[in-house]
């Protein structure tokens, strides 16, 4: 089972999807199945990109002698719209998506979109699938956007044409789990200077390894450990985490070897607001085993924008198995304030939500 529903082997719409008439209900969509019918492009030609325009989804070809798909030049987001309880559609924090695609692109060498280019373009990607958004709470439309390098050329350099685009994809609203996670002891996904912050292909390929193994011991996804030591948790295949000790809320630090996640900075930002003594530092399998012992270990969780708010069971290796409480009322506080917050169900964080 994945963290937001996307079964092994499920199937993809890889036709159009067109109308609304032919989704299944918002709450049969899963993840990343059903895409859009069309995605928003922009060209750069070495000097800058060319304004963006909408074309059918299928009609964009990757040249198969690019940097993109030979050295895996690309980076790309995940964000989402929602539709308001008041019937406005929204984007969430897409501004901040902004910043840490220009982040990553800049750490692989890649023309830097800018948060206008990166917002409006969103914009027009949510305006021609309005009828995919699910009804209010019901789910999303998640947006990708990706730059890869496009020039035909088999040489190892800056590539001289790139192309952005925005493809989405209508997603039920991530149902309520309890996940298994293997600490994986072996292999590692990130190292300090690498590409660990960078939301890029390079990170995913080399997790699903890690992945496979952890599926195959029967848990249903990763957590990585830090390359040095392999005591220290990083974050999961596609989430951060966050564990409570006692009253002390811990995430770990961005060391460079995670993602910078821009749920798990919502949730620093509100359970700071609401007074919970949130803490990014070192987490080790020890700390963890210890405060199990002493009785002090709480709930803990996986986020992520897919994912929203998942919950973990336990984190095991070959040696030993950390449970995690089951009724931690200050996580599914957190994950319900997160939904609300993310879909406009209340008024607080007005400025995450960026109408359209
Ligand atoms: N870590 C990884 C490796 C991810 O792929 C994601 C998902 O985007 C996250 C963390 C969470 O980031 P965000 O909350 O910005 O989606
Ligand atoms: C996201 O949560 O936006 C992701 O990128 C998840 C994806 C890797 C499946």
């Amino acid at each position: 089972m994945s963290a937001y529903g996307t079964e092994p082997g499920a199937p993809t719409n890889d036709g159009n999807p067109g109308e609304t008439s032919e989704l299944p209900q918002p709450e049969d969509l899963g993840f990343g199945r059903y895409l859009g019918a069309h995605l928003v492009l922009a060209e750069h030609d070495g000097a800058r990109w060319s304004a963006p325009g909408l074309l059918p989804r299928q009609a964009l070809c990757v040249p198969v002698a690019s940097a993109g798909v030979q050295y895996g030049l690309s980076v790309f987001e995940g964000l989402k719209a929602y539709r308001g309880a008041d019937g406005g559609v929204h984007l969430f924090r897409p501004q901040a998506h902004a910043h840490r695609f220009a982040a990553s692109a800049a750490r692989l060498g890649l023309p830097a979109v800018d948060e206008a280019l990166f917002v409006e373009s969103c914009a027009m990607a949510v305006d021609a699938h309005r009828k995919l958004l699910p009804p209010y709470g019901r789910g999303s439309l998640y947006l990708r956007p990706t730059i890869h390098a496009d020039e035909e050329f088999l040489g190892l350099r800056r590539a001289q044409r790139h192309r952005y685009s925005v493809v989405v994809s209508a997603c039920s609203d991530p149902a309520m789990k309890r996940l298994r996670l293997w600490a994986e002891p072996h292999l590692i996904r990130a190292a300090v200077g690498g590409l660990g912050a960078a939301k890029t292909g390079a990170n995913y390929a080399a997790g699903l390894a890690g992945l496979m193994h952890a599926q195959a011991k029967a848990y249903d996804d990763v957590v990585w450990l830090d390359a040095a030591t392999h005591t220290r948790l990083g974050e999961a295949g596609s989430m951060n985490l966050f564990v409570r000790i006692g009253s002390r809320l811990l995430t770990p630090p961005l060391d460079g070897c995670i993602l910078a996640g821009i749920t798990r900075d919502s949730l620093l930002q509100m359970a700071r607001r609401a007074r919970l003594d949130a803490v990014e530092c070192e987490i080790s399998l020890d700390d963890l085993a210890i405060a199990q012992q002493r009785g002090e270990l709480g709930g803990a969780f996986g986020c992520g924008t897919a994912a929203r708010i998942v919950a973990i069971d336990e984190i095991g290796d070959s040696t030993r198995c950390i449970r995690f409480s089951a009724q931690d009322a200050c996580v599914s506080r957190l994950c319900a304030a997160l939904k609300d917050v993310q879909e406009g169900g209340t008024s607080d964080w007005p400025q995450w939500r960026y109408g359209l």
